[in-house]
């Protein structure tokens, strides 16, 4: 298949590309490298804004699009929530209508369980309630509308991936789980660590390449029409992660504490059951495995 991922030379999208190599497939990335880096891509790059109409002309003959490339804080989308909505929603809108043009086959997106706001349950059901609280949420939220309005108006098929917290090689401090790269970067360096509130705050951890085969699988002809949560159901405290990561670094399990954050969920965790029986996914790697991992990788690549 020819597979075009969006934000390819970042974190995530260049581990897909790894994989979608793997498996066979001819890939091409497009992404502004506004955040990622060429180094991470092993596929032919367009160095291009996913809000360019050129996109259109990258897409042709494409059968899959992988839609990565997004502004990714939740505090800069509320510094600036004009340039977040510009790159997450009319850059989405510039690759589904590219991807229409193109005529490709389907595009498998990467949303966030920022859309479900503050859960009324915890693991969050696929079809939980949405309240986004943030304009990155929002944007995200908005994205996910308009799949679905084209694969009404078009046929275009679709498949959302709601992504937990996603750590791993290549992970940059700045996103979702950048709490991993943070503590694995200051551990291995002997920097101070710190804790918010009691360091009981939880979230939801899901190695990148468990998110990674979500993704591979949602290319093929399965999840059409439909969003799967790509978490491990589990929660994880700071405190708990703290310790695992200073085991796998070697390092001293003492963080200092600070005053809990305002605005910060204290619990997160999202159940990831519908997406065995529509992708046939289950995540595979569990914490402590997936953190050796990281911190290996941080060790033999880190600045
Ligand atoms: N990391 C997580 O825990 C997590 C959780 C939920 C959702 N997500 C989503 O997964 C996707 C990938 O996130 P990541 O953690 O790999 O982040 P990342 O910053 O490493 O990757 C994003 C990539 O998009 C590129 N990009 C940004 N703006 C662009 C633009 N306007 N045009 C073209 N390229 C652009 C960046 O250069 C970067 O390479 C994002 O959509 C993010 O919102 C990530």
């Amino acid at each position: 298949m020819r597979i075009l991922v969006t934000g390819g030379a970042g974190f995530i999208g260049s581990t897909l590309v790894d994989r979608l190599l793997v498996d066979g497939h001819e890939v091409l990335v497009v992404d502004d490298l506004s955040s990622g880096t060429h180094r991470n891509v092993d596929a032919p790059l367009h160095g291009l804004d996913v809000r360019d109409p050129a996109l259109a002309e990258v897409a042709k003959n494409v059968e899959v699009v992988c839609h990565l490339a997004a502004q990714i804080s939740v505090r800069r989308s509320v510094a600036d929530p004009v340039l977040d909505a510009q790159v997450n929603v009319q850059g989405t809108v510039n690759v589904l209508e590219s991807a229409r043009r193109s005529g490709v086959r389907k595009v498998v997106f990467a949303s966030s369980v920022a859309v479900y706001g503050t859960p009324a349950k915890i693991p969050v059901p696929a079809d939980a309630a949405l309240d986004p609280r943030s304009p990155y949420a929002a944007s995200k939220l908005s994205a996910e509308t308009y799949l679905s309005s084209y694969r009404a108006l078009h046929g275009l098929e679709y498949t959302t991936l709601v992504l937990s917290n996603v750590y791993g090689p290549r992970q940059s401090p700045e996103g979702e789980a950048g709490v991993v790269a943070i503590f694995t970067d200051a551990l291995l360096t002997g920097r101070p660590t710190v804790l918010f509130g009691d360091g009981g705050q939880t979230r939801d951890y899901i190695f990148v390449e468990d998110v990674v085969d979500g993704f591979a699988r949602a290319c093929g002809p399965r999840g059409d029409g439909r969003r799967f949560n790509l978490g491990t159901g589990l929660q994880t405290t700071d405190r708990d992660l703290h310790t695992l990561i200073a085991a796998a670094a070697g390092a001293p399990d003492l963080p200092a504490l600070a005053p809990a954050r305002l605005g910060d969920l204290p619990a997160m965790a999202v159940d990831p059951a519908p997406a065995r029986d529509g992708l046939g996914w289950q995540p595979r790697t569990d914490l402590r495995t997936g953190l050796k991992i990281t911190v290996d990788w941080v060790r033999n690549h880190g600045k």
